[in-house]
């Protein structure tokens, strides 16, 4: 079993709300807890996120193992935010209207009707609205809209205000933050992790969480079997300024290609194009427009809005689009990456899971499934 010893070090490698949650969940049991980042705390996906705890509206066929994981992180997120927030003395603008996934042709509706039968076998609490019903919920959206689904569970943070608020808990919790210092290799002994390389040195710990997101696969020091089979899935988004006091919309909706999330502060947040192109950094004509075409087709009024920002972030996708959690061929490494287009969402069982299985030795069965072992034949250490 892992089980870590008070006074012994854990390492973390990577400061997104992954590696920053789990670090504060295990400081807060008493661990000694070293978190290194080759940037800042919360500046890679977690800074990219549209920040949707979307569990019900982006279920896909084949998805339903990742559904239980996905629904127990959603159930866990009021307590979750309420906790940060205490012990942040920050808020992460937890809103709680839900989402809407409507349909603006006949065609649309029809395809929406069948995501409508796999929630409804899932027994996911969703049920269709009348396009009266989805305008009287929001008026702003395109009149003649034909109808869609309202996901009332289905709701959001703003991840760049969790990243913050995480940091200064996990700070204060007595993690400490190593920021502007990469992790250059693991370091093994014997089969087993001795610690990690960074360019300061070396630095010995009986644990090390692997938690670089989309970077997670390139660490060297990591033996071929050890390798998540993580890589970056690129996605560009546009912010829109709205009136905070006057908001477009107040639910997050998603349009044919096209997801939309205000923000309390006025932005609207249109995402986002999924993209197999590595690390590419580039911000295209093309990806902005179709976001915004898609967008102004669902809600015409954004064409007054001024446009505040555009980004591109990177997913950490991996072979089956699900994260990888736990234990893995190298006593000691402990995974939790590969969190896709849920890692918002899945932020506080994951901290659960893994601060869990590193204190008491014990991998929650919500998080079997999710082993790199599903990926390999290589034996696991327990
Ligand atoms: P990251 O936030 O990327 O953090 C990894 C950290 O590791 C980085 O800070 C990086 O600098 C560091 N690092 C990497 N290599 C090293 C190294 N060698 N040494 C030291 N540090 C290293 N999820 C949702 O739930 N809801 C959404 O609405 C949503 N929307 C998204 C939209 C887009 C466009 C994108 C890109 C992602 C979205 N996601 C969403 C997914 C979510 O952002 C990610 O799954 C999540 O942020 C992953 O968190 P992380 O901490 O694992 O990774
Ligand atoms: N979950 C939204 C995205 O990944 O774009």
């Amino acid at each position: 079993m892992l089980h870590q010893d008070k006074g012994s070090d854990v390492a973390v490698i990577g400061a997104g709300v992954i590696g920053l949650s789990i670090a504060w969940r295990l400081a807060q049991r008493g661990l000694s807890v070293t978190v290194f980042d080759r940037g800042r705390a919360g500046e890679g996906a977690s800074h990219a996120a549209a920040g949707m705890l979307a569990a019900c509206a982006e279920i896909e066929p084949s998805e339903e193992r990742l559904l239980n994981l996905n629904r127990a992180s959603q159930a866990l997120w009021p307590d979750f935010a309420a906790e940060v927030e205490a012990a942040s003395g920050e808020t992460v603008d937890l809103r709680q209207e839900g989402t809407l996934n409507i349909a603006l042709t006949a065609d649309e509706a029809a395809r929406l009707k069948q995501h409508l039968v796999l929630q409804e076998k899932l027994q996911l609490p969703v049920s269709w609205l009348s396009a009266t019903d989805v305008r009287r919920r929001e008026p702003a959206l395109a009149p003649g809209l034909v109808g869609g689904i309202v996901s009332p569970e289905d709701h959001q943070v703003d991840n760049r205000k969790l990243a913050r608020a995480l940091k200064i808990a996990a700070t204060a919790a007595g993690v400490r933050l190593v920021e502007e210092t990469a992790v250059t290799a693991l370091a093994v002994g014997n089969g087993r992790v001795t610690g990690i390389e960074t360019a300061a040195g070396l630095y010995s710990a009986g644990t090390v969480v692997l938690a670089a997101g989309a970077w997670s696969r390139g660490l060297d020091g990591l033996p071929a079997e050890a390798r998540p089979p993580v890589r970056p899935v690129k996605g560009q988004l546009i912010a829109l300024g709205m009136d905070p006091a006057a908001p477009l919309l107040n639910h997050v909706v998603w349009a044919p290609g096209v997801y939309m999330v205000p923000r309390r502060d006025g932005r609207l947040i249109l995402g986002a194009t999924v993209e197999e192109k590595g690390f590419d950094q580039a911000i295209t004509a093309g990806g902005l427009l179709s976001l915004l075409h898609a967008g102004w087709r669902a809600l015409p009024a954004i064409e007054e809005l001024p446009v505040i920002e555009t980004w591109v972030g990177h997913r950490p996708g991996s072979r089956d689009d699900a994260p990888v959690l736990g234990p893995g061929p190298v006593e000691g490494l402990v995974y939790a990456t590969g969190h896709h287009r849920n890692g918002i969402l899945l932020t506080p069982i994951t901290a659960k899971v893994i601060s869990d299985l590193i204190v008491e030795g014990l991998l929650d069965p919500v998080a079997e499934p999710f082993r790199l072992s599903r990926f390999t034949s290589a034996p696991v250490a327990a």
